[in-house]
């Protein structure tokens, strides 16, 4: 349909219309309106996003297991940290968070703190033996880093420790199945 014999809606032709229809001579009816091949041109640029991204991220982590064991990290004195104290630390990487907790008893345990739901961090309920993902209320027991409850349906990866001459490191990351 050319400009000039497209229909307005009081009759005149476009050069007699407002500058503003004009330029946007779209009816409001046609507004929503996408053709297919437009729709089909956005699916196939989402696709493409999301394989590039999905691509990238598993370069990333054959990145990682190519680098080997991760190197031991000293996260704290042993006498730091208390019964009920919690200490965040990176490992094995920079944007890898984690949480080493004294629980009750005595017990040091870390986990990686990212929520294995939609990665969210997870927050310590230690007086509960929990830790707690307040996105979806995700709940994970803090002795096992297993689910409890909520959407998350894999347990945390265990941090492996070790105190040697009062210092506590973070020798390894165990992935819990
Ligand atoms: S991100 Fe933790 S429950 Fe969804």
């Amino acid at each position: 349909m050319s400009e000039t014999s497209h229909k307005h809606p009081d009759g005149n032709p476009t050069p007699e219309q407002p500058k503003w229809r004009q330029d946007f001579p779209i009816e409001t009816g046609q507004d929503e309106y996408v053709s297919r091949r437009d729709f089909a041109k956005f699916l196939v640029l989402t696709s493409g996003a999301m394989a590039a991204g999905q691509v990238c991220i598993i370069g990333q982590s054959m990145a990682r297991r190519d680098e080997g064991p991760p190197e031991e990290l000293a996260i704290a004195r042993d006498d730091e940290i208390g019964v009920g104290q919690v200490v965040r630390f990176d490992y094995p990487h920079p944007d890898e968070p984690c949480l080493l907790a004294r629980l009750d008893d005595g017990k040091l345990l870390a986990f990686g703190q990212k929520c294995t739901h939609l990665d969210c961090a997870v927050t310590p309920d230690l007086p509960n033996r929990k830790f707690v993902c307040p996105c979806h209320h995700g709940y994970f027991d803090a002795l096992t880093g297993q689910p409890l409850a909520g959407p998350p349906r894999r347990p945390l990866p265990r941090i492996m420790l070790e105190v040697r001459d009062g210092v506590i490191y973070a020798t390894g990351v165990e992935l819990q199945t």
